[in-house]
């Protein structure tokens, strides 16, 4: 069956020797954990973090990567680059990349494409405003969201894909979704991702939930069916709060 994945998103936090600290933290602290962990620092500390969690059980992620392989793009970072770094795992679609960034569904597309093609796996983020909630839009935004990120991937790939659901209401607002709310949700993108690429498919890929997890809710919600495992923001900051979600039940 499907494997716990446990992510912490570090965002844009913490300098090259606070990244190091929590990270050396968490891989004595994680080292008899039993899910799938992985850390995504900033891309300042990748090399650091990358040296210290390296041979542990905690991949390395970015939180980003472009959607060109190398060229005049200023400010941007390469997949090539992020390979060279060691980095196993690329956030895309980040609610913070849709919104504050407007990235839009194709060029998430382009990115998810070209970190498959360099043997990356995805985390795919996806997640309805409040206001499209509320209007009861929030399968639809999700549907076209998944889709769309997914479109042209092929089958082969999808296991090194992983969806989080993460509404955007949800996130750094210390309101969760209910787990019942978050379940619903998972399951429909699982439908989404069966009529995509099979029922198979769709009862193997990893959808994790992101938004206010912390070590009073992360049990709750990993015990629902399709809750597979959690992106953490804020409480990832910390090992004393991302270690009992890790280590969550
Ligand atoms: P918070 O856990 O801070 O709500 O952030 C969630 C998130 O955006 C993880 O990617």
């Amino acid at each position: 069956m499907r494997d716990y994945y446990i992510a912490g998103n570090w965002k844009m936090h913490k300098t090259r020797s606070e990244a190091a600290e929590l990270a050396g933290a968490l891989a004595a602290q994680l080292k008899d954990g039993k899910h799938k962990y992985l850390v995504a620092p900033s891309f300042t500390s990748l090399e650091t973090v990358g040296a210290i969690i390296k041979g542990t059980n905690i991949r390395l992620g970015a939180q980003d990567v472009a959607c060109e392989e190398q060229g005049a793009h200023t400010g941007e970072v390469s997949v090539l680059q992020l390979k060279d770094l060691g980095v196993r795992t690329v956030i895309l679609g980040h609610s913070e990349r849709r919104h504050i960034y407007k990235e839009d569904d194709e060029l998430i597309n382009k990115k998810v494409k070209l970190a498959l093609k360099h043997g990356f796996e995805v985390i795919l983020c996806v997640g309805e405003l409040l206001e499209e909630r509320e209007a009861g839009k929030a399968e639809a935004v999700c549907e076209t969201q998944t889709a769309k990120g997914l479109a042209g991937v092929a089958l082969e790939d999808l296991d090194r894909v992983v969806i989080a659901y993460e509404p955007v209401w949800a996130i750094g607002t210390g309101k969760t979704a209910t787990p019942e709310d978050a379940d619903a949700v998972h399951a429909f993108i699982r439908k989404v991702i069966a009529r995509l690429y099979g029922q198979a498919a769709a009862e193997q890929i990893v959808i994790q939930y992101g938004g206010s997890v912390k070590p009073e809710n992360a049990a709750q919600l990993m015990a629902k069916e399709n809750i597979d495992g959690a992106l953490v923001g804020g409480a990832a900051l910390k090992a004393e709060t991302f270690v009992p979600i890790a280590k969550f039940g």
